[in-house]
């Protein structure tokens, strides 16, 4: 449920219907959906896909509930996911993209729910016709089945955020700008689609390798944007097995693509490490996320990073305001002995980790 929750500081800006029906199973309380089923044009259809997307919300509040009490037990999560199956029976007949949207919401929920409660991994949901978000054929089954208009995670460029080290409000790109040279030859992890790459190219950052793990995805992205981006390119890789070679990248940027691998460890541990691999010593990765400094640093110690400095912020979404992290990590100069020596001889900012 965790995982969900990350689906939650969608930009407020993303124009299409596509982000709002996730927001809205993942994200409104009842009352919020009592008070959008009045602005529901009432149709059968759509009669019956309110119905549905309340039913998916009332699901996972529960689903959350027990499981932050602890109480999410075979019981439990039986009930839920029965229920959550047969919604998913009717939109399997669904062709509206909204009623396809559901039907990837209704799933990855139900895997969810196996992984929180009975401890499945990726591989023993999908038997059950569920999904995870670090399985690899979700991210293709959805993005072979739903449109390509951009949708960003957290935010994009332009995303205004009160930033609490200087209690300004600053456009997301403002606080990145600050640790990118136009030069620099930028990796992008899981660019799904975002614009937040496109956004770079435009301010000047033209050096851009995107990756995903959807082939489809990257080709209609290649195909739409190639043309009017030279520079910018489309990659196939495992952000966990990267074929990219050793120190090639002065930046890694990624914008909820750790996020989405947080329930599978082993996955999540190689990404860190390959991350770290694929950087330039002095490189720097920037994560956007809204995991909280503690914890990604933790989940980034094996690596031995320089230091980390991360910004702290809020975005106004459409449930409210939440919370968002840049954690800017930067890879030493030198390995060894001779890394310890210079560190010693040069303490710089980065020596230190530090929160802004
Ligand atoms: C949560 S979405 C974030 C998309 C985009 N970065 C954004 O901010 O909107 C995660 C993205 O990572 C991609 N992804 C998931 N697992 C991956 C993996 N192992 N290797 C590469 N990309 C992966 C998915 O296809 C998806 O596009």
């Amino acid at each position: 449920i965790d995982s969900l929750q990350t689906w939650r500081g969608i930009s407020p800006k993303a124009p299409n219907p596509t982000p709002r029906v996730f927001m809205a199973i993942c994200t409104v309380g009842p009352w919020l959906q009592l008070l959008m089923g009045a602005a529901v044009v009432v149709g059968r259809t759509t009669d019956a896909l309110h119905r549905i997307r309340s039913l998916l919300a009332d699901v996972e509040a529960n689903a959350k509930e027990l499981f932050e009490a602890g109480s999410l037990d075979a019981a439990a999560a039986r009930g839920l996911t029965d229920a959550l199956a047969g919604a998913e029976r009717k939109l399997a007949k669904e062709t509206s993209s909204e009623g396809q949207e559901l039907y990837f919401m209704s799933r990855i929920l139900r895997g969810t729910i196996y992984q929180q409660a009975f401890g499945f991994d990726d591989e023993e949901v999908a038997t059950r016709d569920a999904y995870t978000l670090s399985n690899a054929r979700f991210w293709e089954d959805y993005y072979n089945s739903t449109d390509l208009a951009a949708f960003d995670w957290y935010g994009s460029w332009d995303t205004e955020a009160a930033w609490l080290e200087d209690r300004t409000t600053a456009q997301l790109g403002a606080v990145l700008q600050r640790y990118l040279r136009p030069s620099a030859a930028i990796l992008v992890l899981g660019c799904g689609r975002s614009d937040l790459s496109e956004r770079m190219y435009r301010a000047g950052y033209q050096n851009i390798t995107n990756i995903d793990i959807s082939s489809s995805l990257l080709q209609r992205l290649e195909s739409r944007l190639g043309p009017s981006l030279p520079g910018m390119s489309w990659k196939w890789m495992n952000v966990s097995a990267m074929s990219a070679d050793s120190s090639s990248f002065d930046v890694v940027m990624e914008k909820g693509t750790y996020d989405s691998l947080q329930e599978n460890p082993g996955l999540l541990q190689a990404a860190f490490a390959e991350t770290f691999r694929v950087l330039r010593g002095g490189g720097l990765l920037i994560s956007i996320t809204d995991t909280p400094r503690d914890r990604r640093l933790e989940q980034l110690r094996p690596e031995r990073w320089q230091g980390c400095v991360s910004h702290s912020g809020k975005i106004d979404t459409m449930t409210g305001r939440k919370d968002l992290f840049v954690h800017v990590c930067r890879k030493p100069t030198s390995t060894g002995v001779l890394n310890w020596l210079w560190r010693r001889l040069f303490p710089s900012p980065w020596a230190v980790s530090r929160e802004l």
